[in-house]
């Protein structure tokens, strides 16, 4: 069995109940894609596509509500990272498998924690100052 890709910790709190929500969603929905079978990656994949849609809405609704100083940055970075996991998602219809692969293993855990670092800790510590 694959290494889960990232796992969900207190210490990746951001504070604002739901964006905590969200991101454990999302690193239970990253491992399942890293650990499911060539058969069921692609459905795998567009749960996780689905839930980033969502995901990222949400946020973005939170910046529009509170006027986050960044949220034409926040929100160029999500339009950024969604069109590259849909370019990745078209490999997968290409047969590449081992380059999406490595993308969900590598790459995405490593975007997550840096965004979670700084955009999305940024968005919820000027949010939990307004409320
Ligand atoms: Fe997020
Ligand atoms: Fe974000």
């Amino acid at each position: 069995m694959t290494a889960l890709a990232l796992a969900w910790s207190d210490s990746l709190k951001v504070n604002v109940e739901f964006i905590d929500h969200d991101h454990a969603e999302f690193i239970a929905l990253l491992n399942a894609a890293t650990q499911a079978d060539d058969a069921a990656l692609p459905a795998a994949f567009d749960a996780l596509l689905t839930h980033t849609v969502e995901h990222f809405a949400r946020e973005e609704e939170l910046m529009d509500r509170v006027g986050f100083f960044a949220s034409d940055c926040h929100k160029g970075e999500h339009a950024r990272v969604l069109n590259e996991a849909r370019r990745f998602r078209t490999h997968l219809d290409g047969g590449n498998v081992a380059y999406v692969r490595a993308y969900l293993a590598d790459h995405l855990p490593q975007w997550f924690i840096l965004h979670r670092n700084t955009m999305d800790n940024a968005t919820a510590a000027f949010a939990l100052q307004k409320v």
